[in-house]
C-alpha cells in the first residue's frame, strides 16, 4: 500500500503495474503518425506554436495573424484573425476528390431496414438546402442559437452541419433526455427554434420522441422562452410516427418545407475562429447544467488533429464511432473530426446487442469497419452479452478507441484479445467534454500501450497531478492527485454559456493565481483523480467526488471495481459509500453477472476476497448486491449516486435521465429489504451526508 495514504488530501493507489504492450509493425508501418520525434516537437518549449499543425489540417478563408492571445487568462482565443467555416471544412472541400465517397453509413436498428449512404455530394445538397431553409423560413442568422433533440438518425448531422453553415450555434441535447431536460438547455440557450424528429428505434421498439418536444416546450413557456417553431424530421420517409398532434403554426415537417428548397446553394458564412461553433450541456445530476461553448477554428483544428494522428482515420478506412452524437463523443468524433478529414463515419441507431450479441460484430464485417470506437460500458455489455461473439465474424480492426471512464485492465484485455483479436492497437482516449478533444493517450504508430492505464498527455497537452495543496506530485509517486492541465490548447471549451464566473469557479478557482496575466498560473482542473507512473503514463483513478473514504484511506471507485472484476463471473461493477458509524463509509458493491451464471454465495466472497487481495482489507466491502442490471445513464455510465442512495435509505431523487429507470424499485426493495432484515438501517444521517451520498458521482453525466 502506498506510503501517502493516510494523508486526507491523497488518494491511496494500489494499481499493481501492467505491462506494456506495442502495437504491431503492421500498424506502425501505416500509421498517420509514426515519427519518433513528434513529441519533442511537441513539447512545451515550443508552445504555442507547434498547433499550427493542426491549424494546418483545416482550409481557412483568412490565415490567422496570431496563434494565441493568452492575454486574459484563462479565456484564450486561439488563431486570432484566421476566418473559416466549418460546414465547408467538412463537406465542400472535399468534393472534387471524395464527392463519391460515403460520408455517413447509416445503420437503422432494424436488421431488415436498408442502410442509408449518403456521399459527400449528398451530403452537401443536403445540407445546402436544409441551411437555406433555416436562414429563409426560420430566419436563423449567425450567432443565433437552435436547439436540436434529436436521435441517432442521419439528419442530426445534416441539421448540425446545415446550423454551422450559417454561423448557427447549434445545441444538441441527448435524444433520450426528457422533455423538461430539454427545455431546460432551451431557456438557457435562449433557443427560438427546437428541431426534433417524431420518433425513433431502440431496442426492438419504435419511442415516440415527438412527445417530449411538446413538453419541453410547455416547460420554456412557463418560463418564459417563447419556442416560435418546432421542426419535425420523419424517422420514416412520408409517413408520421408520433402520437402527439401538430399545433398550427408551431409545428411543421422539415420534408414538406424541403420542397420549397429542393436545390438551393447557401454559401457558407466565413467565420471569425474564435465564433462559437456549438453548446453542449453537461449536467451534474443536482445542479444547473453547464453550457459548454466550443470555439469555431479551436476545436476544429483540435479535432481534425487528434481523428488523424490518435484515431489514425485516412481517407480510405471504415470507421465506426459507436456513440451518440448527443455526447461530444459524437460531436468530435462522429462528425466534425472523421468528416473534416474526409472519412467514412458510421452512425447505428441502436443499442449494441439487439436484436442479439453478435449484432455490432455483424455491422462491423458487413461494412468492412476498420476502425472501432466506443465506450468501456458498452465493451462491458458486449463482454457480458456475448464474450465469444467477435470470434464468429470476419471484420478486420487495425484500430479501437475505449472513452469515457477508465477501463478495468480485465476489460481491456477481452477488448485487446478477443475483439481485437490480438491485431488492433488500443487507444484508451481520456479527455471531457469541456476539452473538445482528446487529451491523455497513447499516439498508436509511436507509443505502447498499458491496459488501464490512457497514457500520457496527447501531443501538446501537458498534464501535471496536484496535491490539495496545489504541490506536484512526481511521476511514480504511488499517490493519487488531481490531475489539471498546465497548458491552453485550442481544443478547450471558450467559457460555460453567460457565465464565465462559474467558468472560472468549476475549471480554475482551485488552484489559479487569480489576477494573475501569465496562463502559467491557471491550469486547468479536470476534477478527476489519477496517478502518474515513471513511466509518465497517466492512470484515471475516477471523479474526485466519487472517492470513498474508509477510516481515513480514500479509496478510488475504479479501484475497488476493477479487482470486482477479475471475477470470472462478473459482467458489471460499481462500488458505493455506505454510512458507518465505526469508518465513516465502508464500500459496497454492487454487481451484475455475466449470463450463464447463477448467483451464490461463492461469487459474493469470491468479490470480496478480490478486493481484499488487490487492494487490502480496508477496502472489503460490507456487502456484495447481486442485481440484474444497474441503472445508468443515457450515455451508459452507470448513475452512482442512485444506488448511493439506496444503500443509505435516502431519497433517490431525480431518475428520469435514466435509460433504465425501472430497474431503481426492484433494486431498492432488495437491498433495502436485506438491511431491514439485518437491522442495518442507518440512523441519524446528518443533512450534509444525505448531500454528499446525493452528490456522490453526480458529475457522471
Ligand atoms: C469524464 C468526462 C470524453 C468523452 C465522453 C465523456 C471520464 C473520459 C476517460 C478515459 C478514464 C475517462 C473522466 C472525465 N473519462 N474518458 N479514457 N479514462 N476516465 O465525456 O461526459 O464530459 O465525461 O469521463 O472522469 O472527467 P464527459
Amino acid at each position: 500500500m502506498s506510503k501517502n495514504e493516510n494523508n486526507e488530501s491523497q488518494i491511496a493507489s494500489h494499481w499493481k503495474e501492467e505491462e506494456l504492450i506495442h502495437p504491431s509493425n503492421l500498424f506502425a508501418k501505416q500509421a498517420n503518425m509514426s515519427d519518433k520525434n513528434i513529441k519533442n516537437k511537441f513539447s512545451l518549449e515550443n508552445f504555442p506554436n507547434y498547433f499550427k499543425e493542426y491549424s494546418d489540417l483545416i482550409s481557412w478563408d483568412k490565415e490567422w495573424d496570431n496563434i494565441l492571445d493568452s492575454s486574459n487568462p484563462p479565456f484564450y482565443n486561439w488563431f486570432v484573425g484566421g476566418k473559416l467555416n466549418a460546414s465547408y471544412n467538412c463537406i465542400d472541400r472535399h468534393l472534387l476528390k471524395y464527392g463519391d465517397k460515403p460520408a455517413f453509413i447509416w445503420v437503422p436498428e432494424e436488421e431488415s431496414e436498408p442502410d442509408q449512404v449518403i456521399t459527400y455530394n449528398e451530403l452537401y445538397k443536403r445540407v445546402n438546402e436544409f441551411a437555406a431553409l433555416l436562414k429563409d423560413f426560420c430566419k436563423l442568422k449567425s450567432g443565433d442559437r437552435v436547439t436540436l433533440h434529436m436521435p441517432m438518425i442521419p439528419e442530426l448531422p445534416i441539421t448540425m452541419l446545415a446550423c454551422a453553415r450559417i454561423g448557427v450555434i447549434h445545441s444538441q441535447v441527448f435524444g433520450g433526455f426528457s422533455g423538461s431536460a430539454c427545455g431546460d438547455r432551451i431557456i438557457d440557450s435562449e433557443s427560438k427554434i427546437l428541431i426534433t424528429a417524431d420518433s425513433y428505434c431502440r431496442n426492438g421498439k419504435l419511442l415516440d420522441h415527438k412527445v417530449k418536444a411538446d413538453e419541453a416546450v410547455s416547460h420554456a413557456n412557463s418560463n418564459g422562452t417563447d419556442v416560435e417553431k418546432v421542426l419535425i424530421w420523419k424517422r420514416y420517409q412520408d409517413k408520421y410516427s408520433s402520437s402527439s398532434s401538430i399545433v398550427q403554426g408551431r409545428d411543421f415537417f422539415v420534408d414538406e418545407l424541403l420542397k420549397s428548397y429542393e436545390g438551393q446553394i447557401t454559401e457558407p458564412e466565413s467565420m471569425n475562429s474564435d465564433d462559437p461553433l456549438f453548446l453542449m450541456y453537461t449536467s451534474g445530476t443536482t445542479a444547473k447544467p453547464k453550457g459548454i461553448q466550443h470555439s469555431t477554428g479551436g476545436y476544429l483544428s483540435y479535432a481534425a488533429g487528434t481523428s488523424k494522428y490518435y484515431q489514425d482515420i485516412h481517407p480510405e478506412d471504415v470507421y465506426w464511432c459507436f456513440a451518440d452524437i448527443g455526447w461530444i463523443t459524437g460531436h468530435s468524433y462522429i462528425v466534425y473530426g472523421p468528416l473534416s478529414i474526409a472519412a467514412t463515419s458510421v452512425m447505428y441507431e441502436g443499442v449494441p446487442t439487439y436484436p442479439d450479441a453478435g449484432r455490432t460484430w455483424r455491422i462491423a464485417e458487413r461494412l468492412n469497419v476498420n476502425i472501432f470506437h466506443t465506450a468501456p460500458t458498452t465493451i462491458r455489455m458486449l463482454r457480458k452479452a456475448g464474450p465469444d461473439e467477435p470470434a464468429k465474424y470476419k471484420y478486420n480492426f487495425k484500430l479501437m478507441t475505449t472513452v469515457g471512464e477508465p477501463i478495468e485492465p480485465e476489460v481491456w484485455r477481452w477488448y485487446y484479445e478477443v475483439v481485437g483479436k490480438k491485431e488492433a492497437a488500443i487507444v484508451d482516449t481520456y479527455w471531457q467534454t469541456e476539452t473538445g478533444g482528446f487529451i491523455g493517450t497513447t499516439l498508436p504508430g509511436v507509443e505502447p500501450m498499458k491496459p488501464g492505464s490512457c497514457g500520457p498527455g496527447a501531443l501538446g497537452i501537458s498534464p501535471i497531478i496536484l496535491d490539495e495543496n496545489g504541490k506536484e506530485l512526481p511521476p511514480g509517486s504511488g499517490s493519487a492527485g488531481n490531475i489539471c492541465i498546465s497548458n491552453p490548447w485550442p481544443g478547450r471549451m471558450q467559457t460555460i454559456w453567460k457565465d464565465p464566473e462559474r467558468f472560472i469557479d468549476t475549471y480554475f478557482a482551485k488552484y489559479a493565481i487569480k489576477g494573475s496575466k501569465k496562463w502559467q498560473d491557471w491550469p486547468y482542473v479536470t476534477g478527476d483523480g489519477a496517478t502518474q507512473s515513471s513511466d509518465g503514463y497517466f492512470r484515471i483513478v475516477g471523479r474526485l467526488d466519487d472517492v470513498i473514504n474508509v477510516a481515513g484511506h480514500r479509496l478510488g471507485t475504479k479501484e475497488l471495481e476493477s479487482a470486482a472484476l477479475t471475477v470470472q463471473s462478473v459482467g458489471e461493477a460499481a462500488a458505493v459509500p455506505a454510512v458507518d458509524a465505526l469508518k465513516g463509509r465502508v464500500p459496497e458493491l454492487y454487481i451484475s453477472l455475466k449470463p450463464g451464471y447463477e448467483n451464490n454465495e461463492k461469487i459474493i466472497n469470491d468479490v470480496k476476497q478480490a478486493i481484499t487481495a488487490n487492494i487490502g482489507p480496508i477496502a472489503r466491502p460490507s456487502h456484495v448486491w447481486v442485481t440484474s442490471d444497474l441503472p445508468k445513464t443515457g450515455s451508459g455510465k452507470i448513475m452512482r449516486r442512485v444506488i448511493a442512495a439506496i444503500s443509505n435509505f435516502v431519497d433517490v431523487g431525480d431518475t428520469t435521465t435514466l435509460a433504465n429507470p425501472e430497474v431503481v424499485q426492484d433494486i431498492q426493495n432488495f437491498v433495502q429489504n436485506e438491511k431491514k432484515k439485518l437491522g442495518e438501517i442507518p440512523q441519524d444521517i446528518s443533512k450534509e451526508v444525505e448531500e454528499e451520498i446525493k452528490r456522490f458521482g453526480s458529475q457522471d453525466n
